[in-house]
């Protein structure tokens, strides 16, 4: 093989192992949700200390004809980083066996842990989320507004409020998301200072609007969600929960929390809903602010795996909603359109940025 050749002939095998490695990337996925289903995480944090495989077999309700097949399954998601092997001795003869033990990221998996983002992976792999993928080429030819309307005959927020279950779901999957807010919000003192009221608008069950009110007792919080997701929840203390519609009226407050639900919206959309946030909080005059916690898409700031995970967050949003994960520039045209005058951005939560807008 001459070297001009064979050079070729070398990128053209890198490019099919690149190629496969993205046709392929859904077993990753597919792998860990299995593990998540048979129990794995909370298998190996109920031994107490690493698990080998024939104490994971004997610990897992599977078919004995399929004991051979776990080590593979572990293999792969080892080297995916869920798990990690580590040797351990099994008897006094100083006998060494393999055993795998959890990483953070399927510690942040286990039901009891205050974060707990399992009922997030399991929504994701719902036959309702997963569908729409398959419309996005037909969704690019045709005027349906989004590849979930093509896949399900209606907008997103109709099909949660049409079907219960999955309403149920993907609360709970957001519920968890929100959870992690409990691991900076008391870091966030200062934004919180000098206010009295706060409506979390598009507060999902009111897991962040709960963790804020623990954290700042004298702060009176609200949720302002769609009817269908407040509809049994009981008001707390210093949190109550109002059923509307946050494109036609925001209660007033000091200040307004958005979550994750710019993120959903269309430019139009936004720029709507801050300026509904803008009137709310016109009483409080200069002090008053929005807090914005949500995606900034920053290439030359982010780690490639962050940016790579902001990316697939917008395919989400362009598949499933009208929204988009947005950059600095992008955000900023929309609080001036809104009217608000300047804002403040801190990169805090790893994936999500917390901005606050001033009028
Ligand atoms: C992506 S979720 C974010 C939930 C929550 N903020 C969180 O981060 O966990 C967006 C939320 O906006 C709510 N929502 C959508 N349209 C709304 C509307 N027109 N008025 C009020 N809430 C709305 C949805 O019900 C949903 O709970």
């Amino acid at each position: 093989m001459d070297l001009v050749h064979g050079q070729r002939a070398s990128e053209l095998f890198q490019a099919q192992s690149h190629l496969y490695k993205h046709i392929f990337n859904f077993i990753g996925s597919m792998s860990l949700k299995c593990a998540l289903q048979l129990g794995i995480p909370e298998i190996i944090h109920n031994h107490g200390k690493p698990i080998t495989v024939p104490e994971l077999i004997s610990a897992l309700q599977i078919h004995p004809t399929k004991a051979g097949f776990v080590h593979r399954l572990m293999r792969l998601l080892v080297h995916c980083g869920f798990f990690v092997t580590t040797r351990v001795h099994m008897n006094q003869e100083e006998e060494e066996e393999e055993a795998y033990d959890l990483t953070p990221s399927s510690r942040i998996l286990l039901k009891d842990n205050v974060t707990n983002l399992s009922p997030f992976l399991l929504v994701m792999f719902d036959p309702v989320f997963v569908s729409p993928w398959h419309f996005l080429e037909s969704w690019f030819r045709g005027d349906k507004v989004t590849p979930f309307e093509s896949a399900h005959g209606m907008g997103f927020w109709d099909y949660a409020d049409q079907n219960p279950d999955f309403n149920d779901s993907f609360n709970k999957a957001m519920a968890s998301d929100s959870g992690m807010m409990n691991l900076v919000i008391k870091d966030c003192k200062p934004v919180f200072e000098g206010l009295d009221t706060l409506v979390d608008v598009g507060g999902g069950t009111g897991t962040c609007a709960r963790v804020i009110s623990e954290a700042f007792p004298h702060l009176k919080c609200t949720v302002l969600e769609l009817p269908h997701v407040v509809a049994n929840l009981q008001d707390s203390l210093n949190l109550n929960f109002v059923g509307g519609d946050m494109f036609q009226s925001i209660p007033s407050a000091d200040a307004i929390l958005l979550k994750l639900v710019l993120h959903a919206l269309s430019d139009e959309e936004c720029v709507k809903v801050l300026k509904k946030c803008r009137e709310a909080i016109s009483n409080k005059g200069k002090e008053a602010k929005v807090i914005i916690i949500d995606i900034v898409i920053n290439e030359k700031k982010d780690e490639p795996e962050i940016t790579s995970t902001k990316l697939f967050f917008d395919m989400l949003m362009m598949v499933v909603v009208t929204g988009r994960e947005r950059h600095e520039k992008e955000w900023e045209k929309l609080f001036l359109e809104a009217g608000f005058s300047h804002y403040k951005i801190k990169p805090l939560f790893g994936l999500r940025s917390l901005i606050e807008v001033y009028p």
